[in-house]
């Protein structure tokens, strides 16, 4: 995964393995749907993505990570397409997906899936699991006589069994849930799963163990993921590459291991540094977060983090710092200058 000024190389020795790119992705909402809010207010504009670009290299996770609200599922979203960005290119097997017609997406949707933190809210209450796969299977055209063995298949490949069949979401746990979708989210053969917080509302125990499905399941069908989650050290044991972001724009990225040894960025510092230690003893150098995260209708001018950041100095305020190779990351940031 590259960005920036490294892209250029990169896709003449790399294309063939990059399985998602992604261009100067932008995407803004509007609070509200007219021009003026009650009382004559304006309308401001939600800078949720903003001039965002990465690449993932097939059988990859990317890591992104960053405090909710900095924009990480619209990403998610805009890139599979359940909603529209307003600028920038989306390769998906360097094809820009964001050309596709109606009927064109539909023949990538199948190659393409996503698992939410909430899975229960995706589930039918009233229809069995078993149900549930065979209908999706069905509309992507698995023969009828194949459907039942095919649902078995794969409630095992998500740790789950023949017993499960005929049971009703309800009757699930959290984890049970979460991995009901991984079951769901693979009936299409997918090549490409956005994982939106997907352990985040498990318990930690339980978290390990969907982590260590995400994990195997990724090995066994090679596919590439993007993991997102607000909590870094979650992020940690499954990303190759992790991207930060920050109000709607990526900070810093680099390789994993990277990252987190070596963080280039004052945020990315300061939230690996609220990661707690294993070890009370090893001492608390957190690094305390100033304030909370800005709204995205007032984007800070110069850096976006200049508001929070415990080295800002003028230049942060008034020039928005671009990403360059600063050590082994890309980083954001105005410091390194
Ligand atoms: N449909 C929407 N309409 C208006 N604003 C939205 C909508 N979806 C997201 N936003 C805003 O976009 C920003 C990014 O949100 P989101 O992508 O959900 O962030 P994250 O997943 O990192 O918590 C937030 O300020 C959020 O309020
Ligand atoms: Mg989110």
């Amino acid at each position: 995964m590259l960005i920036a000024e490294s892209m250029i190389n990169f896709t003449t020795n790399h294309a063939m393995t990059e399985l998602i790119k992604v261009n100067n992705l932008s995407k803004y909402f509007t609070e509200g749907n007219g021009l003026f809010a009650g009382n004559g207010r304006m309308l401001k504009a939600v800078k949720a993505v903003e001039d965002v670009s990465f690449s993932i290299k097939k059988g990859e996770t990317l890591g992104l990570v960053g405090e909710s609200g900095c924009g990480k599922t619209t990403l998610g979203r805009c890139i599979i397409r359940l909603i529209e960005a307003d600028k920038g290119e989306i390769f998906f097997k360097n094809s820009d997906i964001r050309k596709y017609g109606r009927k064109d997406i539909k023949s990538i949707r199948k190659q393409m899936q996503i698992i939410f933190q909430d899975p229960f809210s995706t589930l039918n209450p009233q229809i069995t699991i078993g149900s549930m796969l065979k209908e999706i299977l069905r509309y992507h055209g698995i023969a009828k006589k194949r459907e039942s063995e095919k649902a078995v298949e794969l409630l095992n490949a998500a740790g789950l069994g023949i017993r499960h069949l005929k049971r009703y979401p309800h009757e699930f746990s959290g984890g049970q849930r979460q991995r009901i979708a991984i079951a769901r989210a693979l009936a299409t053969e997918p090549e490409f799963i956005v994982c939106d917080e997907p352990v985040s509302a498990l318990d930690v125990s339980i978290q390990s163990q969907i982590i260590n499905l995400l994990k195997d399941t990724q090995e066994k069908f090679n596919i590439t993921f993007l993991f997102i989650s607000h909590d870094l050290s979650v992020v940690k044991h499954i990303s190759d590459n992790v991207c930060v972001m920050y109000l709607g724009g990526i900070v810093e990225y680099g390789k994993s291991h990277e990252l987190f040894s070596n963080p280039a960025h004052p945020y990315t510092q300061a939230l690996i540094s609220a990661i707690p230690k294993p070890d009370p003893k090893s001492g608390n150098n957190k690094i305390l977060l100033k304030g909370d995260i800005p709204p995205a209708t007032e984007i800070p001018g110069g850096c976006p983090y200049n508001t929070r950041c415990q080295f800002v100095f003028n230049k942060c305020r008034t020039e928005k710092p671009v990403l360059k190779k600063t050590g082994n990351v890309h980083c954001a940031c105005h410091l390194g200058d």
